[in-house]
C-alpha cells in the first residue's frame, strides 16, 4: 500500500516536562506595561504569555540534551565535554581550531580585537547589531553588502540574504587592502531572517580566492539556511541537511557563533577557523576574558549540552516542522490582511507596522505602538526593529529607519500549533482596532542601545 499523505506536519516530539504559563487579564497586563515605561524588555518575563521576544537562548532542550547535562565534565584544562563539543562542531564545520565562547557576541569580540581596528573595513550581507558594535567598537568600518531585493518588501526573491557579489568585488579592488576578511550571515537575521544561497556562497568564495581574503560566517541559523537551500534551490532537493552544512562550511576559512540559536543551547558560541596564526591570537585573548580554551566561559555541561543539540538540529523532521511553523504563523497573517515581509523568513515574522498603522508617522513609532498593544491584548511579547532601534544617530539627530517592523521570534520547540493560534487571534483582534492605537513619545533614553531601556508615554 502507498504510504499515505497527510497535510497537518505535527511537531516531531511530544512533551515531556512542562513549564507553567501565567494566565494575566488584559487590565493587569495595562498596568503591568505602563509601570515599565511601555518599554517591553522592562517587562518582567513571568507577566508575558507568548514570549516571541527573541529565538536566542529561548528553546526547549531535548531529553537527550539534558541526559548530556550530567555527561558535563568540570575539568578546568583538557575536559572530555570540550572534546566532545570540539567533534560535534568539526562533525558539520571542519575546522582546525575551535573556541568555545560564552555566546556568539564574545567570538565577535575576540575575531574582530584581532582584524579589525581602525581604517578596516569588514563587508558583510547585514552584520547583526552585536557584530556591527563589536567591529564598529574596534575604529573599523562595517559595511553591508546585501542584494538589492532584500530591501524590496514585495519582492519573492527566495535568497534575499544574498550578498551583492558585485558590490564586493567593487569594495575589494577599491579598498582591498583595507579588508581583512569577508563575512556573510546565515541566515541574514538584520534582513529578516532571509537564507543566503549555496551559489551565491560559491561566488563569493570565488571574489575572496581572487583577492586573496578569508571568508568567515556569522552561522547562527546554519541549519535552517540549509533547509530553504535543500527547499529552495535548484538542484538541492535530495540532498541531505547535513551534507549542504559541510559544504557551506567547506567554502569559508572560519565562523562565529551563537549557539543559543540552531545549536540548540541556552547558551554558549564558539569561534572556529583554520588559520593558526589567528588562533593563536584569538585564544590569547579568550584567555583574558572568557577562559581557558578548553572551555571559554561555558560550563562542561554547557559544552554537552550544545553537542547533542548541534546533532538534532539538522534533522530533516525538526527543520521540516520548524519552517513551516514560521511559515504558518505568516500565512495566517496575511491571510488575515495584516502586512508582514515576504518570503517568510526561517526564526520570525516581521509585521510591517508602518503599513499596518498609516496615521502614525515613524516618529511617533508605529512599531513600538503595535507591539505595547500585541501585549496589551493579549500577552504577547513581540521586539519593535525599527525607528526606535536605528534611529537615533550619533550626532543626536532622529530620522526615520528604513522599515517600522515588529518581529515575532519563534523559540525552538518551545510553543505549539494552539499557542501560535492564539497569537494569531490577538494579531487579528490588534489589527480590527489599529486605527485607534496611538504612537508614542520618548519621556528618557539613554545615549546607546536605547530600545534597551527607554521610557515611552502614549500621545493623546
Ligand atoms: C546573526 C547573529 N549574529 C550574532 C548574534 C549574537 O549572538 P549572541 O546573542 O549569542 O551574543 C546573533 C544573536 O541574535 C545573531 O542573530
Amino acid at each position: 500500500m502507498d504510504e499515505p499523505q497527510f497535510r497537518t506536519i505535527i511537531e516531531p516530539f511530544r512533551i515531556h516536562s512542562v513549564e507553567p504559563l501565567r494566565m494575566t487579564t488584559a487590565e493587569h497586563r495595562r498596568q503591568v506595561v505602563q509601570d515599565a515605561g511601555y518599554n517591553l524588555f522592562q517587562v518582567h518575563a513571568q507577566d508575558v504569555l507568548i514570549d516571541l521576544l527573541t529565538d536566542s537562548g529561548t528553546g526547549a532542550m531535548s531529553r537527550d540534551q539534558w541526559a548530556a547535562l550530567q555527561h558535563g565534565d568540570e575539568s578546568y584544562a583538557g575536559s572530555p565535554s570540550y572534546f566532545v563539543f570540539r567533534d560535534a562542531v568539526r562533525e558539520l564545520f571542519d575546522f582546525e581550531h575551535v573556541i568555545p565562547t560564552h555566546q556568539g557576541r564574545a567570538a565577535e569580540k575576540i575575531l574582530f580585537s584581532v582584524v579589525g581596528g581602525a581604517g578596516k573595513v569588514i563587508p558583510n550581507n547585514t552584520h547583526f547589531d552585536t557584530t556591527r558594535a563589536n567591529v564598529e567598537y574596534t575604529g573599523a568600518e562595517a559595511v553591508d553588502l546585501v542584494v538589492a531585493e532584500a530591501h524590496d518588501a514585495g519582492s519573492d526573491f527566495p535568497f534575499k540574504g544574498n550578498l551583492d557579489v558585485d558590490a564586493l568585488e567593487r569594495l575589494l579592488t577599491e579598498r582591498g587592502d583595507a579588508v581583512p576578511l569577508v563575512m556573510v550571515t546565515i541566515t541574514n537575521n538584520s534582513g529578516g531572517g532571509q537564507p543566503v544561497s549555496l551559489a551565491n556562497l560559491h561566488a563569493i568564495r570565488e571574489v575572496c580566492d581572487r583577492f586573496g581574503k578569508p571568508l568567515f560566517l556569522d552561522a547562527c541559523r546554519f541549519a535552517e539556511n540549509a533547509w530553504f537551500i535543500r527547499e529552495k534551490e535548484a538542484g538541492q532537493s535530495g540532498r541531505e541537511v547535513a551534507d549542504i552544512v559541510r559544504e557551506i562550511g567547506s567554502l569559508a576559512d572560519g565562523m562565529t557563533m551563537s549557539a543559543k540559536k540552531d545549536p540548540l543551547g541556552n547558551i554558549g558560541g564558539w569561534l572556529a577557523m583554520n588559520d593558526d596564526t589567528l588562533a593563536r591570537q584569538c585564544r590569547d585573548l579568550l584567555v583574558l576574558t572568557e577562559g581557558f580554551p578548553t572551555y571559554g566561559g561555558l560550563a562542561g555541561r554547557d559544552l554537552e549540552a550544545v553537542a547533542q543539540g548541534l546533532k538534532e538540529v539538522i534533522d530533516h523532521e525538526y527543520l521540516r516542522y520548524r519552517i513551516r511553523s514560521t511559515a504558518y504563523l505568516g500565512e495566517s497573517l496575511v491571510a488575515s490582511g495584516i502586512p508582514i515581509l515576504t518570503p517568510v523568513g526561517g526564526h520570525a515574522v516581521y509585521i510591517d507596522a508602518r503599513a499596518m498603522l498609516p496615521h502614525i508617522p515613524p516618529l511617533h513609532y508605529p512599531g513600538q505602538a503595535l507591539a505595547v498593544a500585541l501585549y496589551e491584548a493579549g500577552g504577547v511579547r513581540s521586539c519593535e526593529i525599527g525607528t526606535i532601534m536605528f534611529g537615533r544617530h550619533p550626532d543626536g539627530s532622529e530620522h526615520p529607519a528604513a522599515m517600522d517592523l515588529v518581529r515575532l521570534a519563534i523559540p525552538r520547540r518551545t510553543y505549539t500549533q494552539s499557542h501560535i493560534d492564539y497569537v494569531i487571534e490577538v494579531c487579528q483582534h490588534v489589527a480590527a482596532q489599529s486605527s485607534s492605537l496611538r504612537g508614542y513619545r520618548i519621556v528618557d533614553e539613554p545615549p546607546a542601545l536605547r530600545h534597551f531601556t527607554a521610557t515611552f508615554e502614549p500621545l493623546d
